[in-house]
């Protein structure tokens, strides 16, 4: 058996995944030295975070497989390859079935169990772990390593909300908040390190409510208030929320810790009050209205966006016209839009579906159009004016541009010295192309 030296976490899904990944790769550098490359083929681990809250997401997983065992594994047996997250979860160990030369399964709750399944896997036993000892966990992850300024943290896992459609109360488990100073210990750690800014993670994260050490319980408005108050710390995010959960409480915090970024992600999902009573979703796209009224007032300029799904079983013109009717009358100034998928095991992977795919895809098309000229028409408003961006590293595509966020989690490329990154600095937005902004340095500063 040769020892593992290099491991590659390929991340499907979304940013609680990205989160996990960054652990698993903290975990197994703690227990068995392994160094992280971006390069599969230099990898003697490789491993796959999935996401299964889209069957095209779930697709992914096996063409993703398939290529690791046709291109690497089947020339280097011992090679370690893994599946981790939410198909790993809800599919456990049937998963060798398709895939049978997986080595190792592991749910989003056992990633701190990685040391021992590896070894188990090297062994050529079978290892699998998709329970859910949601408590452990966090007790036993390594002290968090930054890798630039900016940094993920978990501040509660699962949800409790089963909304008709989605998957993840069943693959992440019910929500389970973590302790209000584990949370700010992994802050204070990272902003050591050199990281500005932290986005507060979690499926239903305005749902926190975490013990405090006196026995009492911290929302997270009160979790973001501290966070605040942590040295280096210049910028909070939180995502992912849900409105019924989004309390006057978090409403204040927009009003009163300026650190907290002039963006919330609130995801709505549709427009008509039967479909989102068939969702299961709590509220009507007229208490969605008010509540963003409220948080507007609170932090004027407050940049908005949402989740929306399209061809929910049911959803007449009617409905959709409805949803037209709420992204505009909400001003949006960013949506993400997914025809309905069923998953299984979900309520609503039992009702009826009748729209055909054609029209289900046509009113996609229709909503992305007017989400993209809502969006256009808010990147225009910021041409011209300045902005404080944080710096995050070299763009994208190059050539000697750096990049970095507004508050309102807009990218901005601009030329500077590279001994900006970590900063936050006061950028002219001076022009925008479909999803970027242009920008060059300002003389003039203000607070983030
Ligand atoms: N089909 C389509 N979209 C879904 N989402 C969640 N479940 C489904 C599904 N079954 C979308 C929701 C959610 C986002 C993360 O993914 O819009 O907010
Ligand atoms: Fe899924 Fe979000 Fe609803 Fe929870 S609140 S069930 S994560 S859509």
């Amino acid at each position: 058996m040769t020892t593992p030296r290099k491991l590659h976490v390929k991340t499907l899904g979304c940013q609680m995944n990205v989160y996990d990944s960054q652990r698993i790769a903290d975990v197994l550098a703690h227990s068995h030295g392994l160094e992280s490359t971006d390069d599969p083929a230099q990898a003697d681990v490789l491993l796959l975070n999935t996401c299964s809250i889209r069957e095209k997401a779930q697709e992914k997983v096996f063409s993703e497989l398939g290529a690791w065992w046709h291109d690497y594994k089947r020339y280097r047996p011992e090679l370690v390859i893994g599946v981790g997250g939410c198909v790993a979860s809800q599919e456990g160990d049937r998963l060798r079935e398709r895939a049978p030369y997986v080595d190792l399964i592991f749910g989003p709750q056992t990633i701190h169990r990685l040391p021992l399944l590896l070894n188990q896997a090297q062994g050529r036993q079978a290892a699998v772990d998709v329970s859910f000892p949601e408590i452990e966990k966090f007790d036993h992850l390594p002290l968090p390593r930054a890798s630039g300024p900016t940094a993920f943290v978990s501040a509660m896992e699962g949800c409790s909300k089963y909304c008709s459609f989605c998957v993840v109360p069943y693959t992440r488990g019910e929500e389970f908040s973590r302790p209000l100073l584990d949370v700010l210990t992994e802050v204070a750690v990272y902003a050591e390190q050199g990281v500005r800014e932290v986005t507060l993670l979690g499926q239903n994260v305005n749902a926190y409510r975490g013990a405090t050490p006196r026995g009492g319980v911290a929302d997270l408005a009160e979790l973001i208030r501290q966070v605040a108050q942590i040295d280096g710390i210049a910028r909070i995010r939180f995502t992912t929320s849900h409105p019924v959960e989004f309390t006057d409480t978090l409403v204040a915090a927009y009003a009163e810790v300026p650190k907290l970024a002039a963006h919330l992600h609130l995801p709505v999902q549709s427009g008509s009050d039967r479909i989102l009573r068939a969702m299961k979703r709590g509220h009507t796209a007229a208490e969605y209205l008010a509540k963003i009224d409220r948080v507007r007032a609170a932090r004027p300029g407050l940049s908005l966006t949402t989740d929306i799904i399209v061809g929910f079983p049911g959803e007449t013109e009617d409905d959709f016209a409805a949803t037209l009717a709420l992204v505009e009358a909400a001003g949006f100034d960013e949506a993400y839009s997914f025809i309905y998928s069923a998953r299984p095991g979900t309520p609503a992977a039992a009702l009826a579906d009748d729209t055909p795919l054609a029209v289900k895809k046509e009113r996609l098309a229709r909503l992305q159009a007017l989400i993209e000229r809502q969006s256009q028409a808010y990147v225009e408003t910021l041409v011209g004016s300045v902005q404080t961006v944080l710096v995050e590293g070299p763009a994208k595509r190059g050539q000697g541009r750096l990049y970095g966020r507004i508050g309102n989690n807009r990218v901005v490329n601009f030329l500077a010295s590279e001994q900006l990154v970590g900063q936050l600095v006061d950028l002219k937005i001076t022009a925008v192309s479909v999803h970027t902004l242009r920008g060059e340095l300002s003389s003039s500063r203000h607070a983030a």
